[in-house]
């Protein structure tokens, strides 16, 4: 039998089953939502506070009013309510049902929430990818669950095997589908910095902060995809990922090792902090 998924619609806890949402919420017709992704881990949330800043700018971006004690409250709560001492919280706040779809929605419609918890396993997986163009809008930097150009790429990518692609505009690299791009280059660690065409990942900048706290450096700029094909090793980072190396890119020329030096420190000390 499947075990019941625990979840909390508009405060009310019960199981995912139960939940009835309807058709004309604002998640359902415009993707009118964001969302969050809270890892924990041995039961304690990872990163839950940056989590929930990220939250708040992007509801405010979309002039979302959001109940932030209620949202803590209630993330806290699936994690407890949680049989599995290893996973994740998924969340999101909807702007709410409007009485009738159209893009201009009325005023002060009361915002929807919805959240569920579920087990993942922070396993070590290297990952596969292509490169593609990124074809999604230029706010990015909101984590909306508008995401269909992900979801294009990522399932194009899939029938060629890939389990993620790297994007990028006019050759410039911004991050992969679901998680942010690193890779090392001239025995430097390189990122894209960050911009409207990236999401500010929280794993991104846990890692960021933990290196610079090992005194290595890691280089914020613009990077193209020649970068990428002469970088000696790349990996990803994301709150469900953590680090994930990449084995090979189906698409582009490139030379990438599982276990440079640089990316075995990484992943050591961010598995230390986070992960131990
Ligand atoms: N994805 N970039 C994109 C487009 C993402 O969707 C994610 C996370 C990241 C990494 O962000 P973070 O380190 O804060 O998880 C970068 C989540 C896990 C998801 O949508 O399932």
């Amino acid at each position: 039998m499947k075990t019941p998924v625990k979840g909390v619609f508009n405060g009310a806890f019960d199981t995912v089953d139960n939940i009835k949402i309807s058709p004309f919420s604002r998640a359902y017709t415009f993707s009118d939502s964001v969302y969050e992704v809270v890892p924990f881990f041995n039961s304690s949330a990872i990163a839950f506070n940056d989590h929930i800043k990220r939250l708040e700018f992007s509801a405010n971006q979309l002039s979302m009013d959001v109940d932030l004690e209620k949202i803590v409250f209630e993330i806290n709560s699936l994690i407890k309510s949680s049989e599995f001492e290893n996973g994740y919280v998924y969340y999101q706040v909807t702007r709410g049902v409007d009485s009738i779809r159209s893009h201009m929605h009325e005023p002060e419609l009361a915002i929807e929430t919805f959240g569920y918890v579920k087990a993942h396993l922070f396993e070590w997986k290297p990952v596969k990818v292509s490169v593609c163009d990124d074809i999604r809008w230029g706010r990015c930097d909101i984590k909306s669950t508008s995401l269909l150009g992900n979801v294009m790429s990522m399932n194009a990518a899939k029938l060629d095997n890939c389990d993620e692609v790297i994007m990028h505009k006019d050759n410039l690299l911004t991050e992969a589908g679901a998680s942010n791009l690193f890779f090392v280059k001239d025995n430097s660690i390189c990122t894209p910095a960050l911009n409207g065409n990236i999401l500010p990942g929280i794993t991104r900048a846990l890692l960021i902060n933990e290196l610079k706290n090992h005194d290595i450096k890691v280089t914020e700029d613009d990077f193209r995809l020649d970068d990428l094909s002469h970088a000696s090793c790349a990996w990803l980072t994301s709150s469900t990922k953590g680090l994930a190396p990449i084995s090979q890119i189906s698409n582009l020329e490139s030379n990438l090792d599982i276990y440079h030096p640089l990316y075995k420190k990484s992943e050591e000390i961010f598995n230390k902090k986070f992960l131990s």
